[in-house]
């Protein structure tokens, strides 16, 4: 260990945190959300293939014999603000008691915006309203979310955000704030066991990156430290056995607890740098999330050892047994090679040049100002990421 990087980290200020979501963690536990949901009118918000996975399953099945339902089943990847709105003026006759998401980010987001955007506090304001006025909707007491997660990866879960896509503009919003929260979010593993291969690798990249940006980040204090190191910890080791497509049950546990451990860091800190960059990538190009987020996770943890205060070794030594700073880039390099990130993102992108057109869009106020180490060019990052 080097005298310059001292192993104990302490916050600069005063600090807290908060998280109001009820958690029910484990293999099987979508079970107690059947038993707790009786003679409601449910608002169910998935895809349709959610939609079928939740009607067959052994446990879920329940919830619609059980209750009446509303359904959306229209969720597309990355939702956008023109469907959500026309999901919101279908609804805006509707009652109902409880509101259940079921998929991946995109179900957990569209379930937030539509229960927020239907709560009475909010119905006469348009979703682009409570989009640029967040003092439109931060009193507002909508119906009780209940999250189940069928990828490991998203976060969404367990945070007060949702994101949504302004497609036209090719531009990325989010809806945040107090009436945004979950009220409970049931992380049940065997919901991720049928993922495909290519979105468990996305997905699983989003959460070790969501996890390394809460740790490189502004906002960090000991809790979410201690959240993520353990989410990377986890997530690093049980990716890898997943991408082999073996069906690993354990690794799929581990990788369902390094999401939801990035969730909760992610919940207070809020990402950085690395997502900042990812949301022209995705919107330009069509990459998906987590591996435009993953994409340029070396080059901005090396960026960040220059700010370093002390977080990193003890990061290294739990990731690595080792204080070395260098081998903890190494890792992050690893993981990045073992799962293809630079050949699986570059593909979708005509040229360096291309991607360094969209340098100035990827400064995304409330991301790229979290990030440890201040930037002014993204120029090295993006070459160093590109290869
Ligand atoms: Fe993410």
């Amino acid at each position: 260990m080097s005298a310059r990087t001292p192993i104990h980290w302490h916050p600069q200020a005063r600090w807290g945190f908060y998280n109001p979501v009820k958690l029910t963690v484990g293999r099987g536990c979508r079970h107690a959300l059947v038993e707790s949901l009786t003679d409601q009118t449910l608002l169910i918000v998935t895809t349709q293939r959610g939609r079928r996975q939740l009607t067959e399953d052994e446990h879920l099945g329940a919830l619609i014999t059980h209750n009446s339902v509303l359904w959306v089943d229209s969720v597309q990847e990355n939702p956008g603000l023109t469907a959500l709105q026309a999901e919101i003026d279908r609804l805006a006759d509707q009652t109902f008691d409880t509101v259940i998401a079921f998929g991946g980010g995109s179900a957990m987001d569209a379930a937030k915006v539509l229960n927020v955007s239907l709560a009475p506090e909010c119905r006469e304001h348009s979703l682009q309203t409570l989009l640029a006025e967040p003092a439109r909707h931060a009193s507002a007491r909508p119906q009780p979310l209940y999250t189940l997660t069928t990828t490991s990866g998203t976060g969404s879960e367990v945070t007060p955000f949702a994101t949504v896509w302004h497609h036209e503009l090719k531009k990325k919003r989010s809806l945040a704030g107090p009436a945004v929260w979950p009220t409970a979010a049931f992380i049940d593993p065997a919901l991720t066991d049928t993922v495909p291969l290519a979105a468990t690798i996305s997905t699983g990249l989003d959460a070790i990156n969501q996890a390394a940006e809460s740790i490189w980040n502004k906002n960090a204090n000991p809790i979410t430290l201690g959240y993520a190191t353990r989410a990377l910890q986890l997530g690093i080791a049980a990716l890898p056995l997943l991408a082999q497509g073996n069906g690993d049950i354990n690794a799929r546990d581990q990788m369902a607890e390094a999401s939801l451990l990035a969730g909760l860091a992610i919940s207070h800190t809020r990402t950085a740098l690395c997502h900042s960059i990812s949301y022209p990538i995705t919107a330009h190009f069509g990459v998906p999330h987590g591996l435009a987020c993953a994409f340029t996770m070396p080059a901005v943890l090396r960026h960040n050892l220059q700010a370093d205060d002390g977080r990193f070794t003890p990061l290294a030594q739990a990731l690595t047994g080792s204080s070395d700073l260098d081998g903890l880039v190494a890792c992050f390099e690893h993981l990045h090679e073992a799962m293809q990130v630079r050949k699986r993102v570059t593909a979708n992108i005509p040229s360096l040049e291309a991607l360094l057109a969209l340098e100035a869009e990827m400064f995304t106020p409330g991301r790229a100002d979290n990030n440890l180490a201040d930037v002014t060019t993204l120029t090295s990052i993006l070459e160093v990421a590109w290869g």
